[in-house]
């Protein structure tokens, strides 16, 4: 007899920590040149054709980031060390720096500021609102602020499930995800995440829990206005993507 999992007992975001070299394998960085390709037009509508000095918030191993680099100077922030060390390893002539996006200065300002996915470990208002205070403080006025919300609030309707299944050389990854509300009260929501990986050596089963934010449009609208931003939104088809997305444009003004 197995004892049921007791999801509170699923240690958090092990993918950012002792399974971040299974990152590439699970969120292959080829599969986001479609979603790239808007965050690079955007920069070039916003801030012409020069190489611009670009810093990422949360950048992860910067699979979003490869997509960029041929076209602008970044820097990335983000919280996880063995995450940067993938971010070198993808882009090696990107700058890395450890940081929290709520909190950490640079001393130096940027023409634009990229906050991807990262975005959604913003918790609650106030840590959307620190993110975006970051942004505004690394920007040079009418500098660009470009945000991804994950999902709103009035759209979200758990529980919310995705799978796949991703394969190099003789590793082979099927991920499923489960992520529900157990507060419907509060800004957060929980994702299960339960990893199925096999290799030469057998399937090996690991489990991870992420807790993530849920905000409603006008939330995001609000705290970028507060942070001095003048928003605008771009809104695209992507393939496999469920519903339309949505770029957030701040230019500080
Ligand atoms: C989904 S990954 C980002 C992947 C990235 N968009 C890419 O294209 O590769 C989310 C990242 O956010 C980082 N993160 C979470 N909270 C953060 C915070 N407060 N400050 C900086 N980074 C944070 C995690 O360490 C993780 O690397």
């Amino acid at each position: 007899m197995v004892a049921a999992l007791d999801p509170a007992r699923i240690p958090l975001h092990r993918i950012y920590a002792d399974l971040a070299h299974l990152m590439p394998l699970i969120s292959p960085p080829a599969e986001y040149a479609a979603e790239a390709a808007h965050w690079r037009a955007v920069l070039r509508e916003k801030l012409g054709p020069d190489r611009p000095a670009v810093l990422e918030l949360g950048a992860g191993g910067g699979h979003n980031l490869s997509h960029l680099t041929t076209d602008v100077d970044a820097t990335a922030v983000d919280l996880s060390e063995p995450m940067l060390a993938e971010c070198r390893r993808l882009n090696p002539g990107v700058a890395t720096i450890a940081g929290d996006m709520r909190t950490v200065r640079l001393g130096r300002t940027f023409d634009a500021v990229l906050i991807h996915d990262a975005i959604s470990y913003m918790l609650t208002a106030a840590d959307l609102a620190a993110a975006f205070a970051t942004a505004a403080a690394h920007l040079r006025p009418q500098g660009i602020l470009i945000t991804s919300p994950d999902r709103y609030r009035e759209d979200f309707r758990p529980p919310a499930v995705a799978h796949a299944t991703h394969a190099s050389g003789d590793r082979q990854i099927t991920y499923f995800e489960y992520t529900h509300d157990p507060d419907p009260h509060d800004t957060t929501v929980e994702t299960i995440m339960v990893y199925f990986i096999r290799s030469a050596d057998g399937l090996r089963i690991e489990h991870d829990r992420h807790l993530t934010g849920v905000f409603a449009r006008t939330t995001w609208l609000q705290l970028l206005a507060a942070a001095g931003f003048t928003v605008e939104s771009r809104v695209y088809d992507l393939p496999d993507w469920p519903r339309p997305y949505e770029l957030l444009v701040g230019t500080r003004r």
